[in-house]
This record gives C-alpha cells, structure tokens and sequence, in this order.
C-alpha cells in the first residue's frame, strides 16, 4: 500500500503509465479473446414496486437461479441516502494522507475497520487499480466509536435503510427453496454479519493493462451494490464464456448472489463470477454492502433444499474459515467454492 494515499496518491502525482507492479497478465485483461464483452446482453431490470408480488418473486428467484445478479430500482431505499453515501465516499478518500493512514492495517485501532488498496497484494499476480475503506459492523455504538467520521453517519445510514429491502429478497429467495419460515437460527445464516465497503477507483493511466478488481465471486450471501454512473462492472454470461456490462441506472441498486447462497442452496442460486475494468478518463466510486452469516456459523445446503432427496453439492464449512481461505488468495476467479466441495 501507498502510505497514506492509495492509488488515489498515485493517480495525483500525474503518473503517465501505469507502474510496472499493476500490470496484469494478457489473460486477465478485457481486451483478450477470451474476455469478449457480451453487449447486447443484460442482467434483469427488477421494479420491486410492482403491484403483483407473485412476478416481482418470479422475477428476483429466476435472475438469482438464472443470471446470479439483477439490478432492483423502486426498492425502497430512498434516493437521498444512496447520493450521501457517494459523497461521504469522497469525503472519506479527500481527507488528508495522514488522516487515512490511521485505519491501514498496520495502524488501525480497530480490526473491523480497514483502509487499503487491492485485494491481497500479498498472493496477487499484480496489484489491483483501486483504493478500499472496509467497515464490518458490530454494532452502533461500536460503529460511531470507530468508524471514519467523515463517512460514518451515512454508511450507517445506508445500511440501515437497506434492511427492509435485504430482509424481503431473502425471504422471497427462502421461499422458492421451501423455506416457509425465517427463524432466529436462519436469520443468523442469512444475514447474522453485514460489511459495507466504500471502493474508490481513481482515473488510470494505460487503463487496458490492468484491473480494477480482478476476476472473483463474492463470499456474501447477498451483496447490495452502490455504483455510481461511470461503469465498468462486468458480469459473465450464462454460458459463461463472455461478460456482461452491468449498465449503470440512476438510483438503481445491483443485486447479487454469493457464494454462501449457492451452498445453502445446494447450487440452485448462482454465485456469478464479475470483474471491474479500470477507467483512463473517469473516477468511479461504488458501496457494496455484504450480507454474510456469522463467523461463527457452519453454512451447508439447508436440510428443506435436501428434502427431495437431492445429494448436498456442497459440504458444511465454518464461515470464518471459508472468508480466511478467500483472502489467503488472490482474486483468480470463481475458485473459492472449491473448498466447500
Ligand atoms: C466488488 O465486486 O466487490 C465491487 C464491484 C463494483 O465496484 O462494482
Ligand atoms: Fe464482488
């Protein structure tokens, strides 16, 4: 990491190429053969304030088995505290180096607040063009005390007003499994832990040879995803040969399945592997939320996805040790999921 200013730093001392460290083998590059975008394609547009309930659930369960990601607008959480926590991403990232500083993972006070650039610099083939703060919540108390002040209020705010919307897409997702009932014990699985990251990815020099964030599925259960309008998440296709841009709209919110969902399920619903390209001319900020189970929790298919008989795809694994083996990577694709096989 950059002491202090990220790749932000970098990008502000009027670098003309990009650093030798950043640059990504051919393979993983969007200009490769391989890496073709799929335009004409789209993930589905969800309207969540549609009067028939019975197609908005057909709808979010079909993308989820189909397509793994959807974007949602009439969601409910209202348009103002999406634009704040944008600007508070930018507050956050304007704030002076030795302000930053404080919350790397050397200096920060507390373990559930991380700042930082690329994924795992440590096991990446080359560096990731982009600049993170990560904020696991524990509590409001525990947020207001250590949180950044100048995203604080507004990330808490954002995951907040996003919980009725969580809680109604895991209860239409359950359903479909025939999971009739959301007990405490599986409110813990679905969502018993939730981590908001603030991403900033600064305008890039020779923005073809590198990444954004490389290649990888999320380890949530559900992700909720802020992006603002300069685009460049992509998300591969159902053969999964090419990508899909994921076109940004305002106001929208970007859904997707994790790979903790695709093992409770037994693999009906599918943890799509997505990427985000570098931008030579335009900054982009994005918020994702993660909904995870507990560390603590064991997540295996659910016995009621079993019920028909079906063979478990997957094994029962500790959360804790199935983030740890996530990290412990580099972003190499969708190649986590191994270890619960
Ligand atoms: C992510 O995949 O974690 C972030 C995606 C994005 O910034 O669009
Ligand atoms: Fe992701």
């Amino acid at each position: 990491m950059i002491q202090g200013n990220g790749v932000k730093g970098l990008y502000e001392m009027g670098l003309k190429s990009l650093p030798k460290q950043y640059i990504q083998p051919l393979e993983e590059r969007m200009s490769m053969e391989n890496n073709k975008v799929v335009s004409q394609e789209s993930i589905p547009i969800i309207d969540m304030s549609n009067n028939n309930n019975c197609d908005v659930e057909d709808a979010i369960c079909d993308a989820a088995e189909r397509w793994g990601f959807f974007q949602v607008i009439n969601h409910g959480v209202p348009i103002q505290v999406l634009e704040s926590v944008k600007d508070a991403t930018y507050r956050f990232y304007e704030l002076a180096a030795e302000e930053k500083v404080k919350y790397t993972k050397e200096n920060s006070a507390s373990k559930n607040v991380r700042y930082g650039s690329s994924f795992s610099p440590d096991a990446e083939k080359a560096l990731e063009w982009k600049d993170y703060l990560s904020l696991f919540y524990v509590s409001d108390d525990e947020a207001i005390a250590t949180w950044p002040h100048a995203c604080r209020d507004e990330a808490l705010e954002y995951m907040k007003k996003s919980e009725a919307l969580i809680k109604r897409l895991l209860n239409i997702l359950m359903k479909r499994l025939n999971v009739s009932e959301i007990d405490e014990t599986k409110e813990a699985l679905l969502m018993g832990s939730r981590r908001i990251n603030l991403n900033y990815y600064p305008v890039c020099p020779n923005h073809d040879l590198t990444v954004a964030i490389g290649r990888h599925s999320d380890v949530s259960t559900l992700t909720i995803l802020l992006q603002d309008q300069t685009g460049g998440l992509f998300v591969r296709t159902e053969d999964r040969r090419g990508w899909i841009h994921v076109s940004p709209i305002p106001g929208a919110l970007v859904i997707n399945i994790g790979d903790a969902l695709q093992i409770m399920s037994n693999g009906r619903y599918k943890s799509i592997e997505h990427r985000v390209t570098a931008n030579g001319s335009k900054t982009r900020v994005s918020v994702p939320i993660f909904v995870n189970p507990r560390p603590s929790d064991v997540i295996g298919p659910f016995v009621e996805v079993l019920a028909n008989g079906e063979k478990a795809k997957y094994k029962s694994v500790l959360y804790s040790d199935y983030v740890r083996y996530f990290f412990k990577k580099a972003h190499d694709g969708k190649m986590t999921i191994e270890y619960a096989k």
